[in-house]
């Protein structure tokens, strides 16, 4: 496992940034890992710029998300899919076609995680993104007893659904259900980026990286893969000697 800290945010955004660029640029039909939440905003935007200053195209490369909420549209703008096109598609010539979210409004949630999954079989993914939750959740595998290996479909802790209250206008607006990729085909990506910024996840990124490899803390299962980046601001990296 790889650790940078950074002593910027704007940093880390660079190097995250570069890193997917440079990946796209050896690689055109690159597969990528993606993630959502407040952590890759910055670095989307930076890979944004670079595609605008011609450095890179994406219109060979496909991408899978890690999750979506149960039961929103891709039209609220609160889904995941909304924001992947707000933060990142609409920036760059990638083909919509090629990008793909688990469909949180499917009829069928249970043959929605199967089919996603069978498409992840056919397209392992080169470098996957990853933020970090407090709880130390990857994706949105929450900490358990055991851990699911493929997509499934979660039902949110409360303290995952008051952290990411703050974009919608009510706790009770928060979908208690979600659908993820699961550990397992996390872990099968072939580089895996962690970002993680801010003192209050400190304690978090601690026991991730250096604690015991426990389900109570999914995030700790990355101790496992050959290939982890992980990519920390100063606050987030405080309690690592
Ligand atoms: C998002 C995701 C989540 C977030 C995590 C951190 O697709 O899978 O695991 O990465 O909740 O979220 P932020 O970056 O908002 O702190």
């Amino acid at each position: 496992m790889e650790i940078i800290i950074f002593d910027t945010a704007q940093q880390l955004d660079e190097y995250g940034a570069n890193y997917f660029v440079n990946t796209v640029k050896q690689k055109p039909n690159a597969v990528l890992g993606l993630a959502t939440g407040s952590t890759p905003i910055g670095i989307y935007e930076k890979i944004a710029e670079k595609y605008k200053q011609g450095e890179v195209s994406f219109s060979g490369v496909t991408t899978y998300n890690l999750d979506e909420y149960a039961g929103l549209s891709p039209l609220n703008d609160q889904s995941y899919s909304y924001y992947m096109n707000h933060h990142l598609f609409s920036h760059i010539d990638i083909d919509l076609k090629n990008t793909n979210l688990p469909d949180g409004n499917a009829s069928d949630l249970q043959a929605e995680c199967k089919r996603y999954d069978a498409m992840l079989q056919t397209q392992p993914i080169d470098v996957q993104l990853l933020g970090l939750g407090h709880n130390g959740h990857i994706g949105f595998n929450e900490p358990d007893e055991s851990l699911n290996g493929g997509t499934h479909l979660v039902e949110l802790k409360r303290e995952t659904r008051e952290a990411n209250a703050r974009f919608f206008s009510s706790l009770d607006e928060v979908p208690t259900h979600a659908l993820t990729m699961g550990v397992g085909s996390i872990l099968k990506a072939n580089t895996i980026v962690l970002a993680v910024r801010g003192a209050d996840k400190a304690d978090i990124v601690k026991q991730a990286l250096t604690g015991p490899i426990t389900t109570k803390v999914p995030a700790s299962l990355l101790q496992t893969h050959p290939r982890v980046i992980v990519l920390l601001d100063r606050e987030a990296g405080r309690w690592l000697a």
